[in-house]
């Protein structure tokens, strides 16, 4: 097992990574617990798989449970959700010394922090990833949010979780394409500050993809390391490290915002394309060298996911993209910055982009 210690000021914690976590959860969760009982919130998916063998660590350890079951999928990730999961917790007569557990991917995450965030003004709470995704992106460095009418966790708070324990046998389960997906959140780190992992990854992601569990325990170890120096110098996306966390996700929202966000493009998916856009595009700036952009672009077409724009199939204009762009919540008194490449590995934000030119090299890339 790995265990890679996150401190930021809004909270110290572990991540415990490796195979077979939710099977010991009870004892790996007891000392935050202050009664007898654990109060666990995920979704019908996963319960599907994961309730049982959850019940049984702690029924085990003479822990009692209580489940909230959220309908499984993005659309649950809303305010009267999270209304009313807090009119729950509330009628369990969960205090602000207990602890609530989130067992899901992303969305059980981040409406489960935003709860435990509100309740009783800020409460702790356990995060237990079971996505590949919600293992190396969302569930470390305490971002939680709901969806709004505008737009995508338009509503949230910075709260930090007081453990994370990814076990990667959930991960043995996943389907190949979400499995994929959150695999973009992973070469992410490569990509924007660690070449020698982006070239581990080009060397190991079938590994990864297929099920090794050594692969897998670096991969997801080494991701959340990563994301964890991060986190601990910028937690609150002030200084300008943490926003290289979004290399690739404003070109990927333009892309998730034209496909209606729906399953034609997933958010990992919309990612990897985004991150072949921004080499690209940092190329076509004289950043880094085309040779390298197109590194990337083989490594994120070989492991199935989408490198070209044109594979999407979609019938709008460069203009029309990069208007998405206009409703990013990343927008700063009207300049979108970028995160852009100096080369693999060398990340960095640049405020000196206009839409024209983005709209310009988007058009460039439909007709490719
Ligand atoms: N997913 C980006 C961040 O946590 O900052």
């Amino acid at each position: 097992m790995a265990v890679i210690a996150v401190d930021t000021p809004g909270g110290q914690y572990d991540v415990r990574i490796g195979a077979g976590l939710l099977a010991e959860v009870a004892t790996l969760c007891a000392p935050l617990l202050r009664k007898r009982e654990a109060v666990i919130v995920t979704d019908s998916n996963v319960a599907r798989a994961w309730r049982a063998p959850v019940e049984v660590s702690f029924a085990a350890a003479g822990i009692a449970t209580h489940w909230y079951e959220l309908p499984a999928g993005e659309g649950s990730k809303n305010w009267a959700q999270l209304g009313a999961l807090l009119e729950w917790l509330l009628a369990r007569e969960v205090e602000r010394g207990d602890t609530i557990l989130a067992l899901g991917g992303g969305m059980v995450g981040d409406i489960t922090g935003l709860a435990a965030s509100l309740l009783k003004r800020g409460c702790r709470f356990i995060q237990l990833p079971t996505t590949l995704l919600a293992q190396v992106d969302s569930s470390v460095g305490g971002k939680t949010a709901v969806n709004m009418g505008a737009g995508k966790n338009l509503v949230g708070a910075f709260h930090q979780p007081a453990l994370v324990l990814a076990d990667l046998t959930a991960l043995d389960t996943l389907p190949s394409r979400e499995l994929r997906s959150g695999y973009a959140e992973v070469v992410k780190y490569g990509i924007l500050g660690d070449a020698a992992f982006f070239a581990w990854c080009e060397d190991h992601a079938a590994n990864v993809l297929a099920g090794d569990a050594a692969a897998r325990e670096h991969a997801v170890a080494t991701s959340v390391a990563a994301k964890a120096r991060i986190v601990g110098e910028d937690e609150r996306e002030t200084s300008g490290a943490r926003a290289l966390l979004n290399l690739g996700h404003t070109f990927g929202h333009a892309l998730e915002a034209e496909t209606g966000f729906s399953d034609r493009l997933l958010h990992g998916e919309g990612v990897a394309l985004g991150m072949v856009l921004a080499a690209r595009f940092s190329a076509l700036r004289g950043l880094m060298g085309k040779a390298d952009a197109e590194r990337i672009a083989v490594h994120i077409a070989s492991v199935g996911l989408p490198a070209e724009i044109s594979s999407l199939g979609l019938t709008c204009d460069g203009q029309a993209l990069a208007a998405h762009m206009l409703h990013d919540k990343k927008m700063d008194a009207g300049t979108l910055p970028f995160v852009l490449l100096r080369g693999i590995g060398e990340a960095f934000l640049d405020r000196s982009v206009s839409l024209a030119e983005v709209a310009a090299f988007l058009g460039g890339q439909l007709a490719r």
